[in-house]
């Protein structure tokens, strides 16, 4: 059976925060030969030639350090202020500068050229996310011949915000490089088709197609959580200890939370300001719900985070300063991370979901609070039509997040739905949300990459369902 050799930006962590993706790679990595390859999180003064070998609470790990200039105008330049906002159609957040692109080409190649003594002929190699575009290019021009996939877990952008892109065309070209590319929704198949089909040749003067996808399968891989998982997680010890600690400071009031990384692309802002109308419109709310936004800061070097993590503070501040009476406060803002048993303890405790980004890849969040209600006396998920999620989970109230009247209406809705209603939904969002698993999403990537010689078969998904029961 081929090894699997996983590539991202970041390792996994240790301990037990780590997320849903890593969570499932590493049962892929649990069942099959392999290792993880990646940054290691640190930087040096000069670039690793080779990557250090090292087991990660049984995890095998392959990791690089990158030199400080290297890893700014890779991760903070090119990654997060220029792809980040461009495919999430913020051209205004965006800050182009092309010489970025050096930077994140070198530490691509500084990738390959680490990855490749490691690499057995019959590899398969999996490449994660927008950092790592051009490393199926790099690892091809030192010899490579595996099969290499890559799947991109943020949303694809329209042609105009693709050609705001430095370098746009190389990107293109790398993205043919691979055998397999997988996107989160059809939407953004859609918009790539539509790249690819239309509007490339006029770019560039020919009527040549300046890249060529005849041997690249693009498709649709929803991402997905572990929601049985995370129903079992919600009802264990320290998620009760969270979920008590929570009722004695909650009274009789309804919980109303968001889970976000405080990214201007989650609509935070958005999202308070339809809560304040809330609040506004119908004054029965008022003592009787509190909304909890939990924020973990994140990319804070970059200068839009730190005016997003502004414009939050200042709107929480608003809505106190309206509402707040003495021994009454309508929210609470927490910029700090909170790991999973506590947090499925949230989802479980919450009458009402908030997950309203702007535009997302997917959002895990919405897959991890379907996984962790009770069954009798489920909350409601009030979702973004502009996350992959809402492609999966149309029983959610679907929302414009940009349309603060319409979210605070689908907030009153989901305070005021009957608990039929309630059951009804949430029957068929848990339905939808095992359907499109973590697992199988690993699994079908992986039989699609390589098929035949992967042995992703189903003896391999019934082993990693086991493991994932265990
Ligand atoms: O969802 C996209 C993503 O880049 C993930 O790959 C990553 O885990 C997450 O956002 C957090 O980003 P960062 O690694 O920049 O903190």
């Amino acid at each position: 059976m081929s090894r699997i050799v996983i590539v991202s930006n970041r390792t996994p962590a240790k301990g037990p925060a780590a997320g849903g993706l890593a969570v499932a790679l590493r049962k892929v990595l649990d069942e099959r030969e392999g290792f993880w390859f990646g940054w290691s999180g640190k930087l040096a003064e000069e670039p690793s030639r080779e990557a250090r070998l090292e087991d990660i609470e049984g995890l095998k790990v392959a990791q690089i350090d990158l030199t400080r200039a290297d890893h700014h105008a890779y991760y903070a330049g090119f990654s997060n202020s220029i792809l980040w906002p461009s495919f999430h159609l913020r051209l205004d957040l965006a800050t182009i500068e092309g010489h970025w692109y050096e930077g994140y080409r070198r530490v691509n190649q500084q990738f390959a050229r680490a990855l490749l003594p490691l690499l057995k002929p019959d590899d398969i190699i999996w490449v994660h996310d927008y950092h790592l575009i051009p490393l199926a290019a790099e690892l091809r021009a030192l010899g490579a011949r595996n099969r290499i996939g890559f799947y991109l877990h943020i949303p694809f952008p329209t042609a105009d915000a693709l050609y705001a892109i430095p370098h746009h065309e190389d990107l293109m070209r790398d993205l043919s490089r691979y055998d397999l590319v997988g996107m989160q929704a059809r939407r953004d198949v859609a918009a790539f088709n539509e790249f690819v089909d239309q509007t490339a040749p006029n770019v560039f003067g020919s009527s040549n197609k300046p890249f060529d996808f005849s041997r690249t399968e693009i498709d649709a891989f929803p991402i997905g959580s572990e929601p049985d998982a995370f129903a079992r997680l919600a009802v264990s010890p320290a998620a009760i200890k969270m979920v008590n600690r929570m009722k004695r400071a909650l009274g009789d009031q309804a919980l109303v939370l968001g889970v976000d990384r405080l990214d201007y692309s989650k609509g935070l802002p958005q999202r308070v300001e339809a809560y304040e109308k809330l609040l506004t419109n119908d004054a029965r709310f008022r003592r009787n719900v509190h909304l909890l936004q939990v924020a973990p800061p994140s990319r804070d070097s970059i200068k839009e985070y730190q005016e997003t993590s502004d414009a939050l503070d200042a709107i929480c501040g608003r809505v106190m300063g309206q509402f707040a009476e003495p021994d009454w406060q309508p929210l609470t803002y927490v910029k700090r991370a909170y790991g999973q048993p506590s947090l499925a303890g949230l989802y479980r405790l919450a009458r009402v979901g908030l997950v309203t980004p702007l535009r997302d890849g997917m959002n895990l969040v919405a897959h991890e609070f379907i996984g962790s209600q009770n069954p009798e006396d489920p909350g409601v998920l009030v979702l973004s039509r502009f996350a992959g999620a809402a492609e999966i989970f149309s029983e959610a109230l679907l929302v414009n997040p940009f349309d603060t009247d319409e979210t605070a209406e689908a907030i009153r809705m989901a305070l005021d739905m009957p608990l039929d209603e309630r059951i009804q939904r949430w029957q068929a969002l848990m339905k939808a949300a095992q359907r499109h698993n973590v697992i199988d999403w690993a699994v079908s990537f992986l039989d699609r990459l390589a098929p035949g010689t992967n042995g992703a078969s189903s003896s391999t998904r019934d082993i990693l369902y086991l493991a994932s029961v265990a």
